[in-house]
């Protein structure tokens, strides 16, 4: 296999001479966030399937898209589609649809997800502003990446997740009549959802909410140096948290109850993104 660098640079190639764009901000959707490509004007669909070098993603919820659009006077992509460790896919390939948005030119990032409520103050259909991450999948997208001067690989972590952009989401939440909290997301590998005394333990450790997703994205990201923001859409509370039993398909019902509202939200944060870049 080659490396995964030069294969990101690849496909980011391939996207450019189709597109003839370059756009600095990107989305990854997480289940049920379509809301974020929905809302980009002049849309332009590049499917997995049409790009060489490019895995194929089989998650329900998960199509496979680069979406190219424009909002508040940019040009943005929204990946729809991500890899997960939990379908037995390399860290490599997690990372890759974060690499190929990095060499598009992409320098500010929203990671969204779908997560279980650990904090007993939240409920399904709040949303949780990502302030700091726990990774609890046992690996890192950084190991066996060589070092360079322009990208070391022991990274400061200190703030992760970007606080101004953080700050405005959180007010236009707050307008929108969104419940919108700041907290600590933890990655697991998954499939299988958590025991109650894992999100007791979890819960001990200073996690707010569990996902299957995002922290292996926001390290490469950091490496990366763009600017992050994290945002989980609480579709459920975690296992022995309230007395409902998780599944797959209650998580995506609930996410496209909520979603409607995202739409508003997004044309707001991309505003404000608009103003920073
Ligand atoms: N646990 C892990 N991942 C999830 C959950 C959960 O409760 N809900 C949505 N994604």
């Amino acid at each position: 296999m080659k490396q995964i660098a030069l294969r990101a640079a690849e496909i980011a190639r391939q996207l450019q001479e189709r597109t003839g764009r370059s756009p600095r901000v990107g989305v990854v959707l997480g289940s049920g966030w379509g809301a974020a490509a929905d809302v980009l004007s002049e849309q332009q669909i590049i499917s997995y399937d049409a790009l060489d070098g490019m895995p194929q993603c089989g998650v329900a919820g998960h199509a496979g898209n680069f979406v190219f659009g424009r909002a508040a006077g940019m040009d943005i992509v929204a990946v729809q589609g991500r890899f997960h460790l939990y379908e037995g896919h390399a860290l490599d390939t997690v990372v890759l649809p974060v690499r190929i948005l990095s060499e598009l030119g992409v320098d500010t990032l929203i990671l969204t997800n779908a997560a279980g409520g650990i904090n007993t103050s939240y409920s399904p259909g709040d949303l949780m502003l990502l302030s700091d991450h726990i990774n609890l999948t046992g690996c890192n997208p950084l190991v066996g990446v060589r070092a360079s001067s322009a990208y070391p690989i022991f990274i400061d972590m200190t703030e992760i997740y970007d606080s101004g952009l953080r700050r405005s989401v959180a007010e236009h939440c707050g307008r929108l009549g969104i419940n919108c909290h700041e907290g600590t997301y933890l990655q697991v590998v998954g499939p299988s959802y958590e025991t109650p005394a894992e999100i007791r333990a979890f819960r001990a450790m200073g996690a707010d909410a569990v996902g299957m997703s995002t922290v292996i994205e926001a390290i490469c990201a950091r490496y990366l140096k763009m600017r992050l923001l994290g945002i989980s859409c609480i579709t459920n509370m975690a296992a022995g948290v309230a007395a409902q039993r998780l599944s797959h398909g209650d998580v995506l019902k609930e996410m496209a109850s909520v979603s409607e509202n995202f739409c508003n939200l997004f044309k707001l944060i991309y505003s404000d993104i608009s103003k920073f870049a």
